[in-house]
């Protein structure tokens, strides 16, 4: 089952690319982790009421997405490594990337799992789901004593936030780094883990437009 996935991820690979499911989770995942970081922070502003419950619902489903999806992307990962590129060139640089590649997807897992115990900890407990409409369990903190309710909820704050602190610090680092090496080293590193737009002009068996027609000699103009 891995070779022939192997197989068919080293014909993007060997071009230096991600596969299309690599980029796929890269982008939705990306988008979906900005939007994370934008509604936690927003949600803490409302004032108490409607608005506030949803803006909550929202981001733990969301979160709960991405633990989803954290764990799948990990998985894939294992499968299937990315491209060897020029941000593979040695020296500290390459090394802080993939360190900062690795923290990612720690975060992809501690950050939702701590918002998990933090929602769970806080009371009156609240329903979670996952998609909308698959309940999900709260951990048990509620069912042991409020001290250890209010313990849970101190550890898991703190860690959720110590996460959120890092991801905020470490998105636009990575975003920065994949920029200058676009524009300034001018290299294929993003263009690696960018969609791959069919190109209808090359065609296995020659060109598929019709070459320019001959210009038709024109009579002099009269006077
Ligand atoms: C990638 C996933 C997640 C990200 C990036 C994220 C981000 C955030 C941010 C930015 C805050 C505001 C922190 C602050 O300003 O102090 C926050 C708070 C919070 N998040 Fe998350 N979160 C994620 C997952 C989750 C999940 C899965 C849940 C619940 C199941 C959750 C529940 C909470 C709760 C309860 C708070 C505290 C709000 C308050 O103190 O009023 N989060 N999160
Ligand atoms: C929340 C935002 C983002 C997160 C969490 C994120 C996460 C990641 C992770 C985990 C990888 C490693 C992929 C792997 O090897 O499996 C990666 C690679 C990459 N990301 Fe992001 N990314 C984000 C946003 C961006 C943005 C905005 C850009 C472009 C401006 C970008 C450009 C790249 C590039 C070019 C690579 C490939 C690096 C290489 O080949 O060594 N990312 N990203």
């Amino acid at each position: 089952m891995i070779e022939p996935l192997r197989n068919w991820a080293d014909r993007y690979r060997s071009r230096g690319k991600y596969t299309p499911v690599g980029v796929a989770f890269h982008w939705i995942m990306a988008a979906m982790i900005i939007t994370q970081l934008l509604s936690g922070w927003y949600m803490q502003r409302l004032t108490v009421g409607a608005d506030k419950l949803s803006a909550y619902a929202f981001h733990s489903q969301l979160g709960l997405a991405v633990l989803l999806l954290g764990g799948g992307r990990l998985v894939w990962r294992l499968m299937v490594p990315g491209p060897i590129n020029d941000a593979d060139a040695p020296g500290a640089a390459s090394t802080i990337a993939h360190m900062i590649h690795a923290v990612f997807y720690a975060l992809f897992v501690v950050l939702p799992l701590s918002g998990w115990a933090l929602w769970s900890a806080v009371q009156p407990s609240q329903q979670l789901y996952l998609l909308g409409f698959i309940p999900i369990p709260n951990m048990p903190f509620q069912d042991f004593s409020p001290e250890m309710a209010e313990w849970a909820m101190g550890i898991a704050m703190n860690i959720h936030v110590a996460c959120v602190v890092v991801m905020t610090l470490l998105v636009p680092a990575h975003a920065l780094a994949a920029i200058k090496h676009h524009f300034w080293d001018r290299d294929d590193v993003l263009e690696g883990m960018l969609p791959e737009v069919p190109d209808t002009h090359s065609h296995p068996g020659g060109p598929r437009y019709s070459p320019p027609a001959p210009a038709i000699p024109r009579p002099p103009k009269a006077g």
